[in-house]
C-alpha cells in the first residue's frame, strides 16, 4: 500500500483501488474499507476485531502506547481526583461538564428515579440466595423493559412518552439499587431503600451496609474512593461489552435490553469478570503457599489454560493509567494498620516479578485496571462476587453514552462478515440411505 495525503492504494493483480483515509483526532487514522466488497469482491479478515473500527466516536480517547485515557478530552487522572462519578457520567453522556443548574437537574433525576418498581422488588424473593450477582443484575436490567415500557414502543424507538433523559437517569440510579438489594438478599437482611438526602456513592454504601440494628457510618474517604473507582471504569471506548451494547442496540432494540447484553459480556473473566478472578488468584497463592516463580511458570506454560488475571490488555502496551491510579491508592489505603491487606503484598510481589520477566516483557503484558480494583472494593467491604457488578455500575454511563452517540448518528445495523470454510455444495440424503455412499 502506498500512502499519499488522503488515500491509500490497494493493488491486486492488475487492479489498483484507492481507499480513503479517515483522519481522527490526535493522529488517529483509519483506512475506509466499507465499499471494498462491492468494488473488489474482497472482505477483510480480522479475528477478535483487533484492527477494526466500526464507529467514529468522540467519547473516550485511548493511546495504548503512551498509557493515555481521556473522557471527552479530559485526562482520567484529573477526573478521578477532581470530579465525581455523577459529574463524569454527565460529561460522558452529554458531551460537556455540567453547569451548576444542569448538574442539579441531573442529580434530582437520579434521586427521583432511584426506586425499583415494587413488583420488581418481589422478583428478589424467588432468586436463590447464592445466585451470582451478575446473573441477577442482567436479569433485572432486562426486566426494566417490562416495567418501564413508556420509554419506547414495541420496535424499541423512543416514543417521547418518557423523555430519554429520564430513562438514562433511571438506569444509572436503579442499577445501584438493584446491586445493593441483591447483596441484601444474599445476606438475608431487609432491603434498605435509597435516601434522597444522600449523594450517589454515599447512598449506595448506605443501601449496602446499613441495617435496622446496625446504623452504618458513611466515611468520607470511602465515598471518595468509590467515586474514583466508578469514575475510572466509566468508559473505555469500543471494548467487548460496549461493542456488544452497540451491536445489540444497532438492531434498534430498547436501551434496557442493549445494556443487559453489555452486562452479560462484561461478566466474562477475560473482561470485567477478571476483577473477581484476581482476588481468587491471590487467595489461592496464599492458601496453597505458592511461590511467585511457580505461578509465573504456570501462566507461561501453553499446555495449561491458566493466565495471570488482571494482567495484559488488548490496547495498553506500556501501562494502564487506571491501574496506576488504583495502585497508588492501594499503597496509601492498604498499608495502614486498620486496613492492612496481605493480598496487596502478594499483588506487589507478582507485579514486580512480571515486570522483570522476559515472557511478559516481550508480550507487553502489564497489570490492568482489574489487578488492583478488587483490593480496593475489598477494603470497602464489598464481597468478591460483587466486584464485576461494581464494574458494571461504573460502566453504565459509558454504555449509555456510546449507545446514544450511535443512535444519534446515521448508524447501520451491525453485521460482520465471515470467511466461509465449510463444505462445498452437498445434497440431502434421506435417513434410510445414509451411510450407503
Ligand atoms: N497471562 C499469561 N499470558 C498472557 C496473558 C496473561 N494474563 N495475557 C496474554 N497472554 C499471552 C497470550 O498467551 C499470548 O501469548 P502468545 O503470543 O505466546 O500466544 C499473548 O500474551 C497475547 O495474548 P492474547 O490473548 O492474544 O491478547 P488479547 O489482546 O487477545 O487479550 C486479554 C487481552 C486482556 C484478554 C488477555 O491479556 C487476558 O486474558 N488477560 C487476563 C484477563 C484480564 O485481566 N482481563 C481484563 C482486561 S482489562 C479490563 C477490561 O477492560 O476488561
Amino acid at each position: 500500500m502506498n500512502e499519499n495525503e488522503d488515500s491509500v492504494e490497494l493493488r491486486y493483480k492488475d487492479h489498483v483501488k484507492q481507499l480513503k483515509i479517515i483522519q481522527g483526532t490526535d493522529g488517529n487514522k483509519a483506512v475506509d474499507i466499507s465499499n471494498l466488497k462491492q468494488e473488489t469482491g474482497f472482505i477483510t479478515y480480522d479475528p477478535g476485531y483487533q484492527n477494526t473500527s466500526a464507529y467514529k466516536s468522540g467519547i473516550s480517547f485511548v493511546d495504548g502506547e503512551k498509557g493515555i485515557l481521556r473522557y471527552r478530552g479530559i485526562p482520567i487522572e484529573e477526573l478521578a481526583t477532581k470530579s465525581t462519578f455523577v459529574e463524569t457520567a454527565y460529561l460522558l453522556i452529554y458531551g460537556n461538564l455540567p453547569e451548576k443548574k444542569e448538574l442539579h437537574t441531573f442529580s434530582r433525576h437520579l434521586n427521583e428515579y432511584s426506586l425499583l418498581h415494587e413488583d420488581m422488588v418481589h422478583f428478589f424473593h424467588n432468586i436463590p440466595q447464592h445466585a451470582h450477582p451478575m446473573a441477577t443484575l442482567s436479569m433485572m436490567v432486562n426486566g426494566l423493559s417490562i416495567f418501564y415500557k413508556d420509554a419506547f414502543d414495541l420496535e424499541g424507538e423512543f416514543t417521547g412518552k418518557e423523555p430519554l433523559d429520564i430513562t438514562i437517569a433511571r438506569l444509572i440510579s436503579i442499577i445501584r439499587t438493584i446491586a445493593a438489594f441483591s447483596y441484601k438478599k444474599y445476606k438475608g437482611e431487609p432491603f434498605v431503600y435509597p435516601r434522597p438526602d444522600l449523594k450517589y456513592c454515599a447512598n449506595f454504601l448506605n443501601m449496602m451496609f446499613s441495617n435496622p440494628v446496625n446504623p452504618y457510618e458513611i466515611a468520607d474517604e470511602d465515598v471518595k474512593l468509590l467515586n474514583i473507582l466508578l469514575t475510572v471504569h466509566a468508559d473505555h471506548e469500543q471494548n467487548c461489552s460496549t461493542s456488544t451494547v452497540k451491536l445489540v442496540g444497532s438492531s434498534r432494540v430498547n436501551l434496557y435490553a442493549s445494556i443487559c447484553s453489555g452486562i452479560c459480556a462484561l461478566w466474562g473473566p477475560l473482561h470485567g469478570g477478571a476483577n473477581q478472578k484476581v482476588i481468587e488468584m491471590l487467595y489461592n497463592i496464599k492458601r496453597d503457599n505458592l511461590t511467585i516463580k511457580d505461578v509465573l511458570e504456570k501462566a507461561k506454560r501453553k499446555s495449561e489454560p491458566y493466565r495471570l488475571m488482571g494482567v495484559g490488555h488488548r490496547v495498553y502496551k506500556t501501562f494502564d493509567p487506571r491501574a496506576k491510579i488504583l495502585k497508588d491508592i492501594c499503597a496509601t489505603r492498604l498499608t495502614n494498620d486498620r486496613r492492612l491487606d496481605p493480598y496487596f503484598e502478594i499483588a506487589l510481589e507478582l507485579e514486580h516479578s512480571i515486570l522483570k520477566d522476559d515472557y511478559f516483557i516481550e508480550r507487553n503484558l502489564y497489570p490492568n485496571v482489574d489487578f488492583y480494583s478488587g483490593l480496593l472494593y475489598r477494603s470497602l467491604g464489598i464481597p468478591t462476587n460483587m466486584f464485576t457488578v461494581m464494574f458494571a455500575i461504573g460502566r453504565i454511563p459509558g454504555w449509555i453514552a456510546q449507545w446514544k452517540e450511535m443512535r444519534d448518528s446515521t448508524s447501520k445495523i451491525g453485521r460482520p462478515r465471515q470467511v466461509y470454510v465449510g463444505n462445498n455444495l452437498d445434497h440431502y440424503v434421506p435417513l434410510d440411505l445414509r451411510g450407503q455412499k
